[in-house]
Formats: C-alpha cells, sequence, structure tokens
C-alpha cells in the first residue's frame, strides 16, 4: 500500500520557492493500478520520487509498504529502492555495452545476488516481457519499444512490490505504446505488483482503474474507472 497524508513538498525557499506538491492525500492498495495525469510541471513526477524516498517532503507523510518513508535514513531509502521498487522511466538507460540480460539482471547484481540466482530470475523477468530470444543482444540493436520491455524486465527482476512508471510510453509510437501498457495490465494482473503510472496520453491511463488528476501540485480530481465499456463489448460477444 502506498499512503499519501497531507504530503506537501517546497523546493527552494523565500521568493524563488516552488510548491511542487501541496497538501496531497491519498491511499493506493497493493496490487492497483493507478494513473496520474496533469500539465507538465504540475508534480507528478515529484509525487514518485517522493514515494521512493528520492526526496524528503516538506510536511506530512509518506507510508510505503508500512514504513515511513518520511523518516528513513537514506540507506534505508536506499534499500527500499533496491528491493521494494522498480522505476520506470521515458529514457530507457540501458548501458549500451552490456547484454540485455546483463542490464536485467544488474540490480540483483549490486545487490549480492548469486549469479546462478540472478540468471533464473533474469530469464523469468525477460519471458514475463516476452524478450528472452533477445538476452544476448545489446540494447542498441533493439527498438525503442523493445529497449522499453527490457527495462521493464530490469524493474521487475526484484520482484518488487511497486512499480513506478513515469511516462514509460513518452519516446515510443502509439503502437509501441501499446504493446507496452498491455504488458504493464498483464504484470499487474499477473504478479499483483502496484503500479502507478504517469501519462498524458487519455487512451493509456484508461488503463488504470483509478485516475488522479493533478495541477500545480494539488490533488483535483479522482475519477474512478469502471471499465463498462469493455464489460458491455464483452457482453454483447458471449
Ligand atoms: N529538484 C528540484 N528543484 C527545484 N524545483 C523542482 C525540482 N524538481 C521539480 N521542481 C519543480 O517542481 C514542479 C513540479 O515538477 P515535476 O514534479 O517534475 O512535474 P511533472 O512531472 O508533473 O511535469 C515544477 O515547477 C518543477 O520545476
Ligand atoms: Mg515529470
Amino acid at each position: 500500500m502506498i499512503e499519501f497524508r497531507k504530503v506537501t513538498k517546497v523546493f527552494g525557499s523565500g521568493q524563488t520557492s516552488v510548491r511542487a506538491v501541496n497538501d496531497v492525500s491519498f491511499r493506493c492498495p497493493r496490487g492497483a493500478f493507478w494513473a496520474l495525469m496533469g500539465p507538465s510541471g504540475s508534480g507528478k513526477s515529484t509525487i514518485l520520487h517522493l514515494i521512493a524516498g528520492l526526496t524528503p517532503p516538506t510536511e506530512g507523510s509518506i507510508i510505503v509498504e508500512g514504513a515511513d518513508v518520511s523518516k528513513m535514513t537514506s540507506a534505508e531509502a536506499a534499500a527500499l529502492r533496491r528491493r521494494r521498487i522498480g522505476y520506470v522511466l521515458q529514457t530507457f538507460n540501458l548501458m549500451p555495452f552490456l547484454t540485455v540480460a546483463e542490464n536485467v539482471g544488474m540490480p540483483l547484481v549490486l545487490d549480492g545476488v548469486k549469479q546462478a540466482e540472478v540468471n533464473g530470475r533474469v530469464k523469468e523477468a525477460l519471458t514475463m516481457v516476452s524478450m528472452s530470444h533477445r538476452a544476448s543482444h545489446h540494447p542498441t540493436h533493439l527498438s525503442g519499444g523493445e529497449q522499453q520491455r527490457v527495462a521493464i524486465a530490469r524493474a521487475l527482476v526484484i520482484r518488487p512490490a511497486i512499480a513506478l512508471a513515469d511516462e514509460p510510453t513518452g519516446n515510443l509510437d502509439r503502437a509501441a505504446g501499446r504493446v507496452l501498457m498491455d504488458l504493464l495490465q498483464d504484470v499487474n494482473e499477473r504478479t499483483g505488483v502496484t503500479v502507478l503510472l504517469v501519462t498524458h496520453d487519455p487512451v493509456f491511463a484508461a488503463y488504470a482503474t483509478r485516475v488522479l488528476r493533478i495541477v500545480d501540485g494539488t490533488l483535483r480530481q479522482d475519477t474512478e474507472l469502471t471499465h463498462e465499456v469493455e464489460e458491455r463489448d464483452l457482453s454483447l460477444a458471449r
């Protein structure tokens, strides 16, 4: 579960200070698939950074996996990120001189996991994103969509409780974006990982069960999606 209790984040001080997140509260249950939408600069990435303990809140508390991130030491927050949180960004950030399998295994290697276990887990993660056949290739030989699937495998290899995806389709065309969203949905359903997705695209936000709309750091709207249309389509097909 991810809980924000009256969270405010102010960058800087005095005249030039920026209130990036303003008194935001929500409770996201384990296994949920939520989307964050809102104009550029509205505080979406800052919310993800706060969850991952990359930056402390100015006010309020943030509970992730039963622990208060705002009270963690930087070492504790780093351990939370290394073991419990998978992060996917718009830029894939794969290491060009490593193979796909080496890239995916990196978080485990850095955490001191034995190579035999790393190999098994990498295989499992690459299978989940349908990229096993590319394990020994280098990322530069892959399309953008394939690189992003590898980045998702790298995020999943730690078997995270939470996946934070910050505009993961931002560098992809619509078709590759759809493949990626289908994949995220599938992983969410199969593994029960909680997914928080930042997106500008309403089509991709519709994959979520709830959409939070953030404007100027404030939670403006909280919409539950019932997916009525799809259900109606299914009943017609039956
Ligand atoms: N490290 C930082 N230092 C100062 N200002 C920041 C920092 N990070 C973000 N901001 C500011 O906080 C606001 C929200 O940024 P961000 O969370 O990146 O928005 P979004 O992801 O919705 O585009 C913006 O005005 C941005 O300039
Ligand atoms: Mg952002």
